[in-house]
């Protein structure tokens, strides 16, 4: 009888831990609301996110287009080949637009664009140009000269290089941080950003880069409570593996275990190599559990 007690309690504890963690979950996942001051970021789609910090909401990364609307073969000059052949057909992006470029452009004080590659700025094969869907009266920041040029070109108005040392939006400091876009040969220069607010938690925006000393610097330097960072462990035979796979994630879990891991660019491109359905699997083989994968559309508050 004391046994079956015990267990009976043992049953009743696990129940109110799971039921607690499933609710501490659902807290922090709101969809569609608005919270001043209190970051959240909003997975749009591929490397697509709103961030809402100190006050301030940032667009990163946005590449509006429909869905299916090119392939690796339609790139001019088709520079880029994938290991698996046939994915160099499959059209990107896989999925539309979680919500209407209405929503995704209102009140938007800030975009950033980390590079000017097409899964993170919609480009028009034509002409070069950037950003059509864009406010061009937005201030935009972006990576280097060689980027603003282009966005000056595509009518941007106010576009300033994002500093490598700590510049004012707002509340909000804001800093470009080194990124390695490339495992074999980088696939041009591309940028991290680091966000730092009182009463917000410091937030690095690792961007399309693998895991290397310089992300390992970054971690060990800001010490930032949540990193968002592009895994979907994309490669060309050009460049080799491009962003984060789930190796690198798990790196970084070891790097920063205190922090949470926000897991975007997954389930857009066709050089993808992993799912947001692998990733989980294998982030769960690996022991990683300090992470956030939002589906295109979710939310998540910090
Ligand atoms: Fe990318």
């Amino acid at each position: 009888m004391f046994i079956i007690a015990q267990l009976y309690s043992c049953f009743n504890h696990l129940f109110i831990f799971f039921s607690l963690c499933h609710d501490s979950a659902i807290m922090r996942h709101i969809k569609n609301e608005e919270v001043l001051h209190t970051m959240k970021i909003t997975q749009i789609r591929n490397a697509t996110n709103r961030l809402v910090y100190a006050g301030k909401t940032f667009l990163i990364d946005p590449w509006l287009s429909p869905s299916h609307m090119f392939t690796f073969a339609d790139v001019p000059g088709h520079p880029y080949h994938i290991p698996d052949q046939v994915k160099e057909h499959l059209p990107m992006p896989f999925y539309d637009l979680p919500m209407s470029t209405e929503e995704i452009l209102e009140d938007v004080d800030c975009v950033i664009v980390t590079h000017l590659h097409p899964d993170h700025i919609d480009i028009s094969f034509a002409d070069g140009t950037v950003g059509a869907p864009l406010d061009k009266a937005v201030p935009i920041l972006c990576q280097n000269e060689e980027d603003a040029v282009v966005l000056k070109k595509s009518g941007f108005q106010e576009i300033t290089i994002l500093p490598k040392e700590w510049m004012k939006i707002g509340d909000a400091s804001i800093r470009q941080v080194p990124a390695l876009h490339g495992t074999y040969l980088p696939c041009g220069n591309a940028m991290g950003v680091l966000f730092e607010a009182k009463d917000e938690k410091t937030f690095y925006l690792a961007g399309d880069t693998i895991w290397y000393e310089e992300v390992a610097a970054t971690i060990e330097k800001f010490r930032p409570g949540v990193i968002a960072l592009n895994a979907c462990a994309a490669e060309t035979l050009e460049n080799g593996r491009l962003i984060m796979g789930d190796e690198d994630v798990w790196n970084v879990s070891l790097a920063a275990p205190d922090a949470r891991l926000y897991i975007t660019h997954m389930d857009n491109v066709a050089h993808a190599s992993i799912t947001r359905h692998v990733m989980r699997g294998r982030l769960a083989s690996r022991g990683v559990v300090n992470y956030d994968m939002p589906a295109d559309g979710e939310s998540v508050v910090y």
